[in-house]
């Protein structure tokens, strides 16, 4: 393995890194499962209704999510750069298909505007934890802990500051790997103890109520803009839309089997959302929460789940650990995107790039720190910069990259070069397979995804 040289663009550096198959899994599900699954899945679970969500949500990642993502690894790979040099020399000459990795880089500064402040409140909590203030079931002392929390500017703003000074450092030492290894081992924790939470939650009694609400849908509740968050919270999910996994895909090895390794992150993110929920849900009936209390649901929620429990302080200090830790591989991805445009493209030092970055987002973050404080009555379209960017992202500009996307791939890049690069030149069989992701991308997807927006932000 080459020696990591810190003036060079990561996206060089760290294509030597994967080495092997279950290097190149990891760190995309590294990206995939993060505050998506444990607080953003559970939240608009609840706030949409319960299992008709879901069973739309589960449709999206299948019919949309996975083909994009097929997509977008598969550019990745074959051009081996940042998302910007990826489109540029894979489009013709004179085509503008870049403006998808330019919004690319604008949506993942929205995006770490919002998510560093949800990850700063899961730092923030996982030293609440360790003392004894949120060890109660009463839903007014868990809603009053956060509720003191959000509305603190200077708390959110410093929490938020030690979540993008971390990863600012984290990035910078190129200490990446070492993180990255982190996560590895420490995901199959998070699955355990979401494993062993959700038990626990089973077993409160009440529990029935919180799985009648997960997995018996109810589709009268199904608006359009319903569909549009479920569509939305896919591409969310898989990091899909915005140059992410185009980004991941430089890294991927030649002969690594891009279908079968989209698949397998999309079971595996799948399944850990659906712990979440599992872990949640029937919490929220046995206590008398309410599924629609929005982003705080995940903060006020669990502690109730771990009162009572054997070990139930101990678990909840490390419950905070891992979803902090699961966040920041999220980060780490989100932020290679404008970093590794900015040095490949700008020819910035990483270092520069790396502190560029994190300086803007100091300061377009804070809108959203003090989203619930000094800034709550500052409001576009009727939302404050918190809600707008989570919206904006989600819904628009990631469906929009989505259809780009799509429709390069289906209509410029073409099936015969689609199967030249998936099926590894010839080395796999998957012909068959191939053929379906190629129509519902080139056809089903970009239509259902353009009707979807337009009908859920109301243009029809
Ligand atoms: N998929 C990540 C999560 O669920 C968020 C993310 C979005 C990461 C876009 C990278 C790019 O937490």
């Amino acid at each position: 393995m080459q020696k990591e040289n810190r003036s060079a663009p990561k996206a060089a550096a760290s294509r030597d890194g994967f080495t092997s198959s279950f290097g190149v899994l990891a760190a995309t599900l590294g990206s995939a499962v993060g505050l998506g699954n444990i607080w953003k899945f559970p939240y608009l679970t609840g706030t949409n209704g319960g299992a008709g969500f879901l069973v739309v949500y589960v449709l999206a990642t299948l019919l949309v999510g996975l083909p994009v993502m097929i997509s977008e690894i598969m550019l990745g790979r074959k051009a081996k750069a940042n998302a910007y040099t990826t489109m540029k020399t894979l489009a013709p000459a004179g085509q503008p298909w870049w403006i998808i990795a330019v919004m690319g880089v604008l949506s993942s500064f929205l995006i770490m505007a919002f998510y560093s402040e949800v990850a700063a409140w899961v730092f923030a909590y996982v030293f609440k934890a360790m003392g004894s203030s949120l060890l109660t079931n009463d839903p007014k002392v868990t809603s009053d802990a956060f509720g003191s929390l959000i509305s603190n500017p200077f708390q959110s703003l410093l929490w938020q500051w030690i979540v993008l000074v971390s990863m600012g450092c984290i990035l910078l030492m190129g200490v990446s790997k070492g993180i990255e290894a982190a996560t590895k081992k420490l995901m199959p924790l998070l699955f355990l103890l979401l494993i062993i939470v959700g038990i626990r939650s089973l077993m409160l009694p009440g529990a029935s109520e919180g799985l009648k609400f997960l997995f018996q849908p109810d589709f009268s509740k199904i608006t359009a803009a319903v569909v549009l968050t479920a569509v939305g919270l896919a591409f969310f999910k898989l990091s899909i839309g915005m140059g992410c996994m185009m980004t991941y895909g430089s890294y991927f090895r030649a002969d690594q089997n891009i279908p079968s390794t989209a698949l397998r992150v999309m079971c595996a993110d799948l399944f850990v959302s659906m712990l979440a929920g599992i872990a949640i849900f029937p919490a929220v009936f046995a206590f008398g929460f309410k599924p629609a209390a929005g982003p705080s649901l995940l903060f006020i929620t669990i502690p109730a789940v771990f009162h009572s429990m054997p070990f139930g302080h101990f678990f909840m200090v490390v419950f905070f650990v891992l979803t902090a830790v699961a966040s920041m591989g999220a980060m780490l991805s989100l932020l290679e995107v404008p970093i590794a445009l900015l040095s490949e493209r700008f020819k910035m030092s990483r270092p520069a790039a790396t502190w560029t970055t994190m300086g803007v987002l100091a300061l377009v973050g804070t809108t959203c720190a003090l989203s619930n404080s000094t800034l709550s009555g500052f409001k576009l379209f009727g939302m404050t910069m918190f809600d707008l960017f989570d919206f904006a992202t989600s819904n628009i500009m990631m469906p929009l990259g989505g259809i780009g996307l799509c429709l390069f791939v289906g209509w410029i890049w073409g099936f015969e070069r689609f199967k030249t690069e998936l099926t590894n030149h010839g080395m796999l069989k998957n012909e068959g397979v191939l053929h379906v992701v190629f129509w519902i991308a080139r056809v089903v997807s970009p239509i259902a995804i353009l009707v979807v927006m337009l009908k859920g932000l109301g243009f029809i």
